[in-house]
């Protein structure tokens, strides 16, 4: 079989996104548009890959992960004709190549892979699909044959023309000599006076030559992003079909439209998650775990039958067996929760380490700390870790009984057992198993009056 090369084409600035930042690099289910098209083309594994970029300098490039990459500049962008031809003279003339669009971020490997097969080295193999709203995209002419006789631009297409339903998704593939040839001979003449790739299939035509067109059955395949509400659009149909793949393989999800993944999720059997949970990163949950609504999860590993209730905020989290996070719980980077514990509503960890069994039931804050297990943290504790330059280490040992309202002014280190009465400041190490807190009297004074207002207010 012959090689195949791959030319994606990024280098437009994406006027009607509103944006600074070149539109390859808006983002989609948590990755860029053009990192979304690398994942399909890299899995069909080329024997190269050439980036058109432009707009922005080296934005796209820079931030564009792939030492596989041959990055071709194109300085002006005059078009998408224009841009393939700043890649050909990198381009093998004895490959196929395949023409991708930067911005169309859900055409898979599978559909690309037809598409090279279609043209079979001799022809030109254009991706189409049929939309019930075509408004926007390149329209698929035929002749009367049924043959593919042109595409035409929707701002150069007459009214007849724009009824057709049948667009170009903007991805083709045909022997590099071939393409080459057409490429020098396309012009600017159209209403945009850019050098349309698509022109080439009127060339083509002309010249007796043989187009296919491959069809996708998946709309949401053929979905080109260009505006701020077509990002949108995109992105919901992104997180439909991640959604249904999910519950395909046995996730519970309350309503597929109300939920967001950006990155990756795994999941043990009975795994649930509840509405408007949004779920970044790389996320692992056990088996019966269970996710109440409005979460957000990012970069955890939650032990099976832990239960999150509403509204926690988990990033960064190891999280052990049978649990009990929130409802209202913060849990921030480099926090490990051993088995059984409680972490309650209004309680942020950071950074700490919990043995199993120990609560933190309600209103605390706990910092750069080691707690042991079976510890007791009650409302209002707090690790006073930081001292406005340094960050310090709290260590409570197993069992030990935090009172409510205390704050244990770190370093320090509370023993195995130990009581801390409620409402103390811990200053210094408090011994294992006595009770240590800090006293002020409890006065009532007798010849006080509450203030009373003046009859002039
Ligand atoms: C293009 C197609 C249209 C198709 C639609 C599918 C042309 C002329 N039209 O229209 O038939 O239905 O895509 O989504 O090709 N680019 C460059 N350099 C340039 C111009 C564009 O690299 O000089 C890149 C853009 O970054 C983008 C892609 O090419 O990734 C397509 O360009 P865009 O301007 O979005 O074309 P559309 O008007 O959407
Ligand atoms: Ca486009």
């Amino acid at each position: 079989m012959k090689r195949t090369e791959v030319i994606v084409l990024a280098a437009g600035k994406g006027t009607r996104m509103h944006s600074d930042a070149p539109k390859v690099l808006q983002t989609l289910g948590g990755l860029s548009l053009i990192d979304h098209v690398l994942g399909s083309v890299r899995a069909l594994q080329p024997s190269r890959i050439h980036v058109v970029y432009g707009y922005g300098g080296g934005a796209v490039k820079d931030v564009t992960e792939g030492d596989d990459l041959n990055w071709v500049e194109q300085t002006e962008q005059l078009g998408t004709g224009h841009a393939v031809s700043q890649a050909i003279p990198f381009v093998d003339q004895d490959s196929d190549v395949l023409v991708v669009y930067g911005d169309v971020p859900l055409v898979g490997a599978d559909t690309m892979n037809r598409l090279i097969g279609a043209s079979k080295s001799r022809c030109l193999a254009l991706l189409t699909a049929v939309l019930p709203d075509p408004v926007g995209y390149g329209r698929v002419v035929r002749s009367s044959d049924g043959n593919v006789a042109e595409i035409v631009e929707e701002v150069d297409a007459t009214d007849e023309q724009k009824a057709i339903c049948e667009i170009n998704v903007g991805f083709l593939s045909s022997p590099a000599k071939l393409l080459s040839d057409w490429l020098r001979r396309i012009d600017d003449v159209n209403s945009q006076r850019e050098h349309y790739l698509t022109d080439i299939v009127g060339l083509v035509v002309a010249d007796g030559g043989c187009v296919v067109a491959c069809r996708t059955a998946d709309a949401v395949e053929a979905v080109g992003v260009n505006s701020v509400a077509e990002l949108a659009d995109a992105e919901r149909a992104f997180q439909n079909r991640q959604a249904y793949l999910l519950m395909d393989n046995g996730l519970t999800l309350r309503d597929p439209n109300r939920f967001d993944l950006r990155g990756s999720l795994t999941f043990g059997p009975g795994a649930a998650i509840d509405v408007n949970t949004i779920i970044e990163g790389r996320v692992q949950l056990g088996s019966r775990v269970t996710i109440g609504p409005n979460c957000y999860v990012r970069d955890c590993t939650i032990g099976d039958d832990t239960v999150v209730e509403a509204n926690c905020v988990l990033d960064g989290a190891t999280i052990g067996l049978s649990c009990m996070i929130g409802p209202f719980a913060r849990l921030r980077p480099q926090t490990e929760l051993g088995d059984g514990t409680r972490v309650g509503n209004f309680v942020e960890i950071k950074k700490s380490r919990i043995g199993s069994g120990t609560k933190a039931n309600h209103l605390a804050y706990l910092g750069d700390a080691e707690v042991g297990s079976n510890v007791n943290i009650g409302a209002g504790v707090i690790t006073c870790n930081y001292d406005g330059t340094y960050k310090h280490k709290t260590t409570i040992e197993n069992d030990a009984f935090i009172g409510s309202d205390t704050q244990l002014i770190a370093p320090v280190t509370i023993g195995r057992g130990a009581t801390i009465g409620a409402g103390s400041t811990i200053r210094r190490d408090a011994p294992p198993e006595k009770l240590t807190l800090t006293t002020e009297e409890t006065k009532t004074l007798g010849r006080w009056r509450p203030s009373k207002k003046s009859e002039t207010e």
